[in-house]
């Protein structure tokens, strides 16, 4: 089979990369030699900084099912990411087989999708072994858009050994009592010699990932989920207000004047320095933190992130992750949707796993030996990464997700630069949702 033309892709994504202000990918990897010359062909668009453990994974796919795979970087923001694909769809594009489908996507991009439904009986493969939750975000209308491949859940990373050294007993289990380490640690560390360090490093840049950190403080306070699962619009309430407004005093005084430019992987390279005492992010920084040369290696834990005040406070941790999704303009959905059930099946998933922290969707990985000696804190937030988690307003929302998600982070980034209180953040997403949603 031919090899399609890669040029239309590259022009595709230097235009929407260039417009999004990044810095041009890659060339694509193939990265399926194990297959025979002559053999189809694939392209998927993957990771935008693939680890050893994704080549690891498409090399295994390759193998088992003698299909060429041919990766493609793709933009690190989800939005940029949800950009360039409707672009790509937009067009009917057969240029890419595969993508990544973020788990808030499937009411956006069920259109472009292959119902992969009836492979999944072709290949014998159980839909049960999934987590359900996830398989029923992923139906759409009857149709399985995409296939669970990982899951994620925001998390508390905190510096075991510093918090030793500054006589805390734990974790902390509210933000007050983050607050004061975070200060404490800050202030000790500057003073002995380290002006770089910081208390608790986050994500702030106006974009998804904002919508994940700040729905998880929302949700601690008891201030709503945005929009209720029955559509209710109940952003506008005091208990979100004042989760923005705890937010705005972090920036600054205990969290870096430029996290409201972060994404994970800014909030990453300061944690993984060895210059912050706390760092809100997802579970794939602990292989990373614990890697042989990381200088924090043996030396952090991790824990729900903590409650806020009020009478429904709790532990709140978004829902993320990610699908393995074929596209409908595809010429070869069939090895495609082949490529996409080995990347996500048992296997595949667990070379994820313990390479990466990367969560799995199905449960009995939970119970492997392998995955849990890698990853101890699996187990120890089970109930969080199986169910418990806090999922974004997509399946409510459905094709209008973006839109709501867009306005959300736009106006809480506004308070976290100090342009409007809380307050007016959250009667200003209310306004623009109830246009949106009427
Ligand atoms: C992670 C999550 C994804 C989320 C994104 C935001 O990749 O898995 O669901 O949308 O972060 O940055």
């Amino acid at each position: 089979m031919q090899r399609k033309p890669l040029f239309v892709i590259g022009l595709l994504m230097l235009a929407a990369l260039v417009l999004a202000g990044c810095p041009a990918p890659a060339a694509p990897a193939p990265t399926g030699e194990a297959a025979a010359p002559g053999a189809v062909t694939v392209q998927a668009m993957l990771a935008s900084n693939p680890r050893e453990f994704d080549n690891a994974a498409v090399a295994y796919c390759a193998e088992q099912t003698g299909i060429n795979i041919e990766v493609i970087n793709g933009p690190e923001s989800a939005t940029d990411r949800l950009a360039l694909y409707l672009q790509f769809f937009g067009a009917q594009s057969g240029d890419i087989d595969i993508i990544q489908m973020d788990v808030i996507w499937p009411g956006i991009l069920a259109e472009h999708l292959a119902d992969l439904n009836p492979y999944l009986e072709q290949e014998g493969v159980d839909i049960g072994m999934y987590f359900d939750r996830i398989v029923q975000n992923n139906t759409v209308d009857g149709a399985l858009t995409g296939l669970p491949w990982f899951t994620d859940a925001g998390i508390l990373y905190y510096r075991s050994d510093l918090l030793e050294k500054y006589g805390f007993d734990g974790p902390p289990e509210t933000w007050a009592e983050l607050d004061e380490m975070a200060t404490a640690i800050q202030e000790g560390e500057r003073a002995e010699g380290n002006p770089d360090f910081w208390g608790f490093v986050w994500q702030g840049n106006s974009y998804e990932g904002l919508t994940c950190d700040a729905l998880e403080w929302q949700v601690s306070w008891g201030g709503g989920e945005i929009v209720e699962p029955d559509g209710t619009i109940s952003i506008n309430n005091p208990q979100a207000a004042a989760a923005f407004d705890m937010a705005a005093s972090w920036v600054g005084r205990i969290s870096p004047p430029g996290v409201v430019s972060y994404q994970e992987e800014d909030a990453r390279g300061v944690w993984q320095a060895g210059n912050a005492a706390f760092m809100r992010n997802w579970p794939y920084a602990y292989a990373l933190g614990n890697a042989e040369d990381s200088v924090i290696r043996d030396a952090f834990g991790v824990v729900p992130l903590p409650k806020g005040e009020g009478p429904d406070a709790r532990n709140a941790d978004t829902l993320g992750g990610w699908q393995m999704a074929v596209s409908r303009y595809s010429s070869n959905v069939d090895a495609a949707a082949k490529v996409a059930i080995c990347m996500a099946g048992m296997e595949g998933q667990k070379i994820r796993a313990t390479q990466g922290s990367m969560l799995p969707t199905i449960g009995a990985l939970y119970e492997d030996e392998d995955v849990l000696a890698a990853n101890p804190f699996f187990s120890q937030m089970y109930d969080v990464f199986a169910g418990g988690a806090v999922a974004r307003p997509s399946t409510v929302t459905g094709e209008l997700y973006n839109e709501v998600s867009t306005i959300y982070f736009t106006e809480v980034n506004r308070t976290l630069t100090g342009q409007q209180t809380g307050q007016q953040a959250v009667e200003n997403i209310e306004a623009q949702l109830q246009d949106l949603l009427r």
